[in-house]
Parts: C-alpha cells; sequence; structure tokens
C-alpha cells in the first residue's frame, strides 16, 4: 500500500502548487490526500489517522493531532514560522517537523511593501502623502524576508539598517545594510520598521509601548510576522497619544476595527493574512515540502528539521 501524504491548509496553495505536489509526489509513489479549507478541527483529526507525512501551512498541530496522527513521521509547514506546530509533543512522538525556510520570502517582502506605500499614501484616499526613498528603513530580524525586503528596499532607494543579534554584522554590511547594536537603536533611528521576528516566548508582547514610544515622529510600524508579537494596548495608547504614528499589518490585530474606524488614515491591514499567498510562493514552498518528505522518508535527509 502506498504512503500517504496529508496536504491540511485550511487556506489552501494555489491550484498549481497542489498539481506540482501531486505530481511529484505521485512519481515517488505517494499518496497525496487534500484536506483544503476545513472549518472543523475535528476533519484534520479524522484526515491525519492514517497519514504518513503531512504538509501544512498555518495549521495548528497541536498535542490533539499528533495524538490523532497513528502513523505520523514527518510534518513539514511549507513556510517559514513553525510556532503552530507543538514541538515537544512531535518530538516526544518521534515525529519530525520540518519548515521551508526562504520558499515564500520574496511574497512576503513584496507584501510588505504593498502596505509601506498604501500608509506612505494615506490608504490612497487622495491626501497628501510622502515617498519612500530617502528614508530609514529598519529590520526588525534579518532572517530571509529581510533579506527579500532589503533587495526591495535599495530599488525604492531606501537606506537600510537591521538589528539581528544572530546575524553576522560584516554579512549585512555587504549586503548594503547597517546593523544596529540594539532594538531601541533601530525604533529611535528609523522611518519604517518592518518586523520579521518570529513568535516565540521571548518575542510574545515584545513590541511594547516601552519601544513603541520610542519611534521617530511619522514612525510606520509594519508587521508581516506574527499578530501576537505586539502588545496590543500599548498599540492603541500610542496611536491615541501619537497623531503621527501609522501601523501596517499583514496579521491584523484584534483590535484592528477599532483602529480603523477612528484612524483610518493611519492604519492599514490586509483582508486576512496573505502575505505568502501568491502562485510563486505556494510552489515553492509546496513542492521544497513534499521533496522534503520523500528525502527524509527514503533517505533520512533530516535537512531542515526544527524539532531537534
Ligand atoms: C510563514 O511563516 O511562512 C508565513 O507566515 C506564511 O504563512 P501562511 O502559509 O499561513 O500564509
Amino acid at each position: 500500500m502506498s504512503k500517504k501524504v496529508l496536504v491540511a491548509t485550511e487556506k489552501p496553495f494555489a491550484k498549481d502548487a497542489v498539481a506540482a505536489i501531486k505530481k511529484i509526489g505521485g512519481e515517488a509513489g505517494y499518496e497525496i490526500v487534500l484536506l483544503e479549507n476545513y472549518t472543523d478541527r475535528n476533519d484534520l483529526l479524522k484526515a491525519v489517522a492514517d497519514a504518513d507525512a503531512m504538509i501544512i501551512r498555518s495549521d495548528i498541530v497541536n498535542a490533539e493531532v499528533i495524538a490523532a496522527a497513528n502513523q505520523l513521521k514527518i510534518v513539514v509547514r511549507a513556510g517559514a514560522g513553525y510556532d503552530n506546530i507543538d514541538l515537544a509533543a512531535s518530538k516526544e512522538r518521534g515525529i519530525v517537523a520540518m519548515n521551508t525556510p526562504g520558499q515564500n520570502s520574496n511574497a512576503v517582502a513584496e507584501a510588505v511593501f504593498g502596505i509601506m506605500l498604501n500608509l506612505a499614501r494615506r490608504n490612497y484616499s487622495g491626501k497628501s502623502g510622502t515617498e519612500l526613498r530617502g528614508k530609514k528603513l529598519g529590520l526588525h530580524a534579518y532572517g530571509y524576508v529581510g533579506r527579500a525586503v532589503n533587495a526591495i528596499a535599495k530599488g525604492f532607494g531606501m537606506e537600510v539598517f537591521a538589528y539581528d543579534p544572530f546575524v553576522d554584522k560584516d554579512k549585512m554590511k555587504a549586503e548594503g545594510v547597517n546593523p544596529v547594536d540594539s532594538v531601541e537603536a533601530l525604533y529611535t533611528t528609523c522611518d519604517y520598521i518592518s518586523l520579521h521576528i518570529p513568535k516565540t516566548k521571548e518575542t510574545l508582547n515584545s513590541i511594547n509601548y516601552d519601544l513603541l514610544s520610542k519611534t521617530k515622529k511619522g514612525a510606520t510600524l509594519i508587521n508581516s510576522a506574527r499578530e501576537e508579537v505586539i502588545d496590543e494596548p500599548s498599540l492603541l495608547k500610542i496611536f491615541e497619544e501619537r497623531k503621527d504614528f501609522f501601523y501596517g499589518a499583514d496579521v491584523a490585530p484584534k483590535c484592528r476595527e477599532e483602529l480603523s474606524q477612528k484612524y483610518p488614515d493611519r492604519c492599514f491591514f490586509t483582508a486576512k493574512k496573505l502575505g505568502a499567498q501568491t502562485e510563486e510562493a505556494n510552489n515553492n514552498a509546496g513542492i521544497a515540502a513534499i521533496k522534503q518528505i520523500i528525502n527524509f522518508l527514503e533517505k533520512g535527509d533530516t535537512t531542515f528539521q526544527v524539532n531537534k
């Protein structure tokens, strides 16, 4: 009997990406089963029961899903952030968890510029706006997405700064980025700050009042990372206090309605999280995911494992 790969995507991949996953998986002798647009968690629990491998996006793979996965050997998050996988529970069961770093980063970086331009032009309301050229852009973390944002920023004529204690400063400099020594320095220096930090215990609510109040006059914060890294009471407070503060997010806060109503020209939120929702990104991440599964199941290749 062929091994089963479940593609469980509440937010489905583009059609081409699904076709590519089916083709590559099929040629390697795997059965690809789709569970798309599901709204009931029970559907996921049922579908995972006889899966040998699973491809997900932001889909939650918690201890309950792990417990229901009787023969799962690997779960691949087709994307960067893996905060949606219970790493401890999967490790305990001997299930390998992986991500596909870099595969969707250009899509997210382009979305960041879409949001920045929207805010710079006051949501195209007809009001006079500003330009990106000559402005200082601060990258809060310099991973794949930060790098892709930097590459695009050059075309806009922006001066780029970055804070990332895990990245070599010489590497940043070689890519035309000014490294800064502290997160505070980034927030006091830059006109635009773009968040690229993962959601971890350390980063949860870490963008707080203290940090936000250090931003320059007219500063814009862009969040294409995770909703939970922002401390929402702090965000509301800074909006109230500072008529010159702008915020745009692909991962909208719970207070999005309140902000949109009170400050329509100073905030912008995508309809739903769509930074990585392009055909290209879905293809890249989906194909990488199925190849990683095959390489693991056939050859034991654990490159990209995140729960070692
Ligand atoms: C990621 O971590 O790769 C991005 O946040 C994209 O998430 P998505 O696959 O849910 O669009």
